[in-house]
């Protein structure tokens, strides 16, 4: 078929034609072609190439793939490969509980099995709702066959009453009014149906663009693929043509480990903050780095990505949503304008064939309003920064906690450059904030700094998105929509909140959160990039002394298993046991 191949055998042909073992041979073929497949394409010397389905009705940010299928197969075919297409386990981002982020593991852990224990030379993993794509890429990581990512792309553009209408931001946006009293529970629901026009995942750059364009800034899509709207002609045109590049890729054995390495995440940090990418990116780069066998570490997200710029004006961070980014130029726009200002390592290999640097060719923003060039950025030095001290080892910081609201209102003393304080409030999980938050005993004020634990890895269990939280009815409507927050879980991707998360070890397992009080002050340090609470060393060590974790309830066997083996946010959120398997498809399963 092509002579890059010289003489290797792919190893679907161990299944499918392997006159040593003429017994599982002929049970292998008998039953794949009972209804799907022909012996004579089976024997024919053709690659078989996997298409992980995440669509389903249980999963609509992605129900675009099961419609995008026929094409991906229709490109395998042409490029002389037999498509097999496989259902894997449902992530939907709004749908599960406790959290979807509990069951990125399980899908990650299913992938694996799959890709390596079936007749697999290749796979298309289609992409879409946040945990979808990082699921798939530690899966691909894992096993090390070609593997290429699709993604569905967002919905079209939601609009309310003539403005943008924006996924996730009109919740929260509507939560507030609906806490001030401005609309009621119809017109809240109403405004929040109105984001989701169409098929597609999240149309703000949320934790599902973020983690799509990450993919793409790491090599493992088209150039292009991944802002395209999920009706769009061109979202068609895309999965045909990754269908027929994954044949290719088999063909030139390119594997994920020849594109995952550590300048292509350097990549995709520093992407990541151009476009103003979500606060889940760090934990799946992360995971998937560690099953890529990368040497990576959460500080690299201040050391690379802080002083990148902002450069895509698309909500939370700006203003358009996916429509405009993708017209704009999507991903390879912004990673051209990197590119230019020489701060990217152009010259890694990425999926197409070709480096990173040949596939930005001619790549530039078409509407600077949309995508900035990165001398005229909407913001400069936007990554993130890395904390630590004694309440956590580490933790992440939006920058745009620091507004002009917060440096006035929480400013230590005059005088004190950088370095902010404020009173404690301290919640013990979500059910315990909405319990308490209105409760006025609290003393919560425009200086107090909201507390939430016990919602990491292990206590949630899965790391739930809540240290988003709203302050109290009363001083939002005295005019604060938003007090700093602080804790061991994480926050939606489409939330603007001031925040300071994904703190690690979490305080189940006896990280510095757990030992806070409310009422205890906190400051925040910038100039040293720690965040400390002012008690005295003594009080500290006799409050750890007394401190016995809290309770944990498994209600199911996975959430057991999960917590067993799951390691921390700063680590990726990973089954630690899972980080030795490396590159598993070297070794053919026994049969
Ligand atoms: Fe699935 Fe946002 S909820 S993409
Ligand atoms: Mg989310």
């Amino acid at each position: 078929m092509s002579n890059t191949r010289a003489n290797k055998r792919f190893r679907s042909q161990e299944w499918f034609d392997n006159p040593n073992n003429p017994g599982m041979t002929a049970l292998y073929l008998e039953r794949y072609q009972n209804q799907t497949f022909t012996r004579e394409e089976l024997q024919s010397d053709r690659p078989v190439i996997g298409i992980a389905n995440t669509g389903s009705d249980l999963a609509p940010c992605n129900k675009i793939h099961i419609f995008l299928m026929d094409r991906i197969k229709a490109g395998i075919r042409d490029a002389g490969g037999i498509p097999m297409e496989f259902p894997i386990h449902p992530i939907q981002e709004t749908g599960k509980r406790p959290t979807a982020a509990l069951d990125r593991n399980l899908a990650y852990l299913s992938l694996v099995e799959v890709l390596h224990g079936y007749p697999i030379d290749g796979v298309v993993l289609t992409t879409g709702c946040d945990k979808t794509t990082p699921a798939q890429l530690m899966g691909a990581a894992t096993v090390d066959i070609p593997a290429i990512a699709l993604n569905g792309g967002p919905m079209l553009d939601g609009w309310y009453k003539g403005r943008r209408a924006g996924s996730g931001m009109v919740v929260w946006e509507g939560r507030r009014l609906l806490a001030e009293g401005k609309i009621d529970y119809e017109e809240f629901i109403e405004r929040a149906c109105a984001s989701a026009p169409s098929l597609g995942h999240c149309n703000t750059m949320g934790t599902a663009s973020t983690m799509n364009a990450m993919a793409e800034a790491l090599g493992m899509t088209l150039t292009g693929s991944s802002a395209i709207p999920a009706p769009f002609r061109e979202r068609m045109e895309m999965a045909f043509a990754t269908g027929k590049r994954i044949v290719g890729m088999v063909l030139e054995d390119l594997k994920p480990s020849d594109i995952l390495t550590r300048e292509a995440f350097e990549n995709a940090i520093r992407t990541n903050t151009a476009i103003g990418g979500s606060t889940n990116a760090p934990p799946h780069l992360q995971a998937i780095a560690r099953h890529a066998g990368v040497d990576l570490n959460v500080k690299d997200w201040q050391t690379i990505g802080f002083e990148e710029p902002l450069l895509v004006n698309m909500q939370p961070a700006g203003e358009y949503l996916g429509e405009s980014f993708h017209r704009a130029g999507g991903v390879p726009a912004v990673m051209a304008e990197l590119h230019k200002a020489g701060r990217l390592h152009a010259g890694v290999m990425t999926a197409t064939g070709r480096t990173m640097g040949e596939n930005l060719a001619g790549r530039e923003s078409v509407d600077h309003d949309v995508i900035r060039p990165y001398d005229n950025p909407l913001r400069k030095n936007a990554g993130f920064i890395v904390l630590s001290g004694n309440l956590f080892d580490s933790a992440l910081m939006k920058t745009s906690v620091i507004s002009d609201d917060f440096r006035k209102r929480f400013l230590s003393r005059p005088g004190a450059e950088g370095i902010f304080e404020g009173r404690a409030v301290v919640f013990e999980g979500p059910e315990d904030y909405h319990d308490r938050i209105n409760d006025q005993s609290l003393g919560i004020d425009e200086k107090t700094i909201l507390f939430i634990r016990n919602v990491g890895c292990v206590g949630y269990p899965g790391a739930a998105e809540v240290v988003n939280m709203q302050p109290p009815d009363a001083v939002l409507r005295a005019g604060v929509n938003h007090l700093p927050t602080v804790g061991d879980g994480r926050q939606s991707g489409t939330s603007e909140s001031p925040s300071i998360l994904n703190a690690s070890p979490e305080s189940v397992v006896g990280g510095g959160l757990a030992y806070l009080q409310t009422g205890d002050r906190v400051r925040l340090d910038l100039n040293t990039a720690t965040m400390e609470a002012l008690v005295e060393p003594d009080e500290w060590a006799r409050r750890k002394a007394d401190w016995t974790p809290p309770e944990i309830e498994n209600q199911t066997p996975w959430q057991e298993i999960y917590r067993r083996h799951v390691g921390q946010l700063a680590e990726g959120g990973c089954l630690e046991l899972a980080t030795a398997y490396q590159r598993v498809a070297r070794n053919l399963p026994r049969d």
